[in-house]
Parts: C-alpha cells; sequence; structure tokens
C-alpha cells in the first residue's frame, strides 16, 4: 500500500532539496521535514560535549536527549529543541555529521521518529526516504545536479565560507554519504535535474509531476 501523502525528495548536497522540499510543503499544505537537520543536531550535540563521532554509545546516549517536534506555520516543519539553524550549518557540523550519521543503530532509530512525523502525511527531504524510511511514498523526487553547480548553490547560501572551501566539504561529505546511501535514484523516483534550474522552475517542474502521479495532493 502507498503512502498516499508522503512525498520524498532525496538527492545529494547542495542539489536544491531544502528550497523545494519547503516550497511544495507550503503548495500541497503538508508538514515539510528536513531529516538532514536530525542527524546535524545530533552531531552539534556531540561537539558541545565533546563526544566523538566514533563513541556510539555516547552518541546514543546524546540522541536521547534531542527533541524533534513539528512547528511554526507555512509550512509546519521539524524542529530541532535548543539548536538554531546557524548551529547547524557550521563547518564543524558539516565536517563530521556523515561520520555521525553512518552508525546503523543511530540510523535505526532516526527512521522510526522519521516514521512518526510522516505518518500523516508530509514533505520528507534527505538521503535515504524514498528508499528506506518511505519506500511506498506517493511521488519520490530524487534531484540531481552536477557538483559545479551544487558548489555554487552552497556558496550563495552560506556567506560565511569561499567556493574552495565549500567545494572541498562538498567532496569528501558526497564520497562519505556514498558509503552510506548510493547516490543514486531509489526504485521508483523521478529525477529532476537542477543544475539548469531556478527554484521557481524546479517547483513548477515538481508540481507538474505531482499532478501527474498523484493530482489528489495539489490543492
Ligand atoms: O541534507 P543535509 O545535507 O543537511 O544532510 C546532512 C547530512 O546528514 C548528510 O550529509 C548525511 O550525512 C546525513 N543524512 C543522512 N540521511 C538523511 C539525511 C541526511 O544520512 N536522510
Amino acid at each position: 500500500m502507498s503512502d498516499h501523502k508522503v512525498i520524498a525528495i532525496d538527492g545529494a548536497a547542495g542539489s536544491g532539496k531544502s528550497t523545494l522540499a519547503r516550497n511544495l510543503a507550503r503548495t500541497v499544505h503538508l508538514p515539510y521535514v528536513n531529516t538532514g537537520l536530525m542527524y546535524r543536531a545530533l552531531t552539534a550535540s556531540a561537539i558541545r560535549n565533546g563526544v566523538s563521532d566514533d563513541d556510539v554509545e555516547a552518541l546514543i546516549d546524546l540522541i536521547h536527549g534531542l527533541t524533534f517536534t513539528l512547528g511554526g506555520s507555512d509550512p509546519r516543519e521539524l524542529k530541532v529543541e535548543g539548536f538554531n539553524e546557524r548551529e547547524l550549518t557550521t563547518p564543524e557540523v558539516e565536517r563530521s555529521v556523515s561520520r555521525v550519521a553512518r552508525h546503523p543503530r543511530i540510523r535505526a532509530w532516526m527512521h522510526e521518529v522519521q516514521r512518526r512525523l510522516g505518518a500523516n502525511g508530509a514533505v520528507m527531504e534527505g538521503r535515504d526516504i524514498g528508499s528506506v524510511v518511505f519506500p511506498d511514498a506517493v511521488v519520490k523526487l530524487y534531484l540531481a545536479a552536477p557538483r559545479g553547480a551544487r558548489v555554487d548553490r552552497r556558496t550563495r547560501e552560506r556567506l560565511r565560507e569561499g567556493p574552495d572551501e565549500i567545494a572541498a566539504e562538498l567532496e569528501a561529505r558526497d564520497d562519505l554519504d556514498a558509503r552510506t546511501n548510493p547516490p543514486t535514484p531509489p526504485t521508483g523516483a523521478i529525477v529532476i535535474d537542477t543544475g539548469s534550474l531556478d527554484s521557481d522552475a524546479t517547483l513548477r517542474t515538481a508540481i507538474s509531476l505531482i499532478l501527474e502521479h498523484a493530482p489528489e495532493l495539489v490543492p
């Protein structure tokens, strides 16, 4: 049976997932769950507490101190209590998040929370939503773009770092993330190449695909 109200959006860092997912969530009036924030929050917590990204037991202890909720409006979205966006996107977090996210026990715990958060429908963004978390999502989108385009997008978003730093960080993260989740579209996903699309064009493309596959989701 398909998960009728889950839209899965997967893809690499800098492919435009977050912008599309938030815009789509507003359009279809579903909550927006950015699952990357959950792994980032655990990483930021490990950094705050001096816990190594290899120490699974200590990381599991830290997970229990994290609170994930849906809050705000237009769209309602995932919030991590006690962490602001700036703290979740520091270069230190970017450097170790893939190592924190690689542990199967941590992933299993996150998956359970993600399934609860999406149980009543959601636009879910991540790396393994269409393959593992909601394999029966009614629509699965996979965003792809050449690394150069992803570096350009990230450089515009992250004013604290230059393009060379961002390129090195993205390459390292791509390599580490590929060991945990293959950087390929999950079964049944529709690929959108965002390399030459701006955010409006990406949203229009996604909405026309959703109209084709799950028209009931579009008001
Ligand atoms: O999506 P974002 O780039 O913010 O994700 C940060 C990191 O969290 C990724 O590089 C990856 O290591 C991890 N992640 C994951 N599975 C997800 C979402 C994110 O492993 N579903």
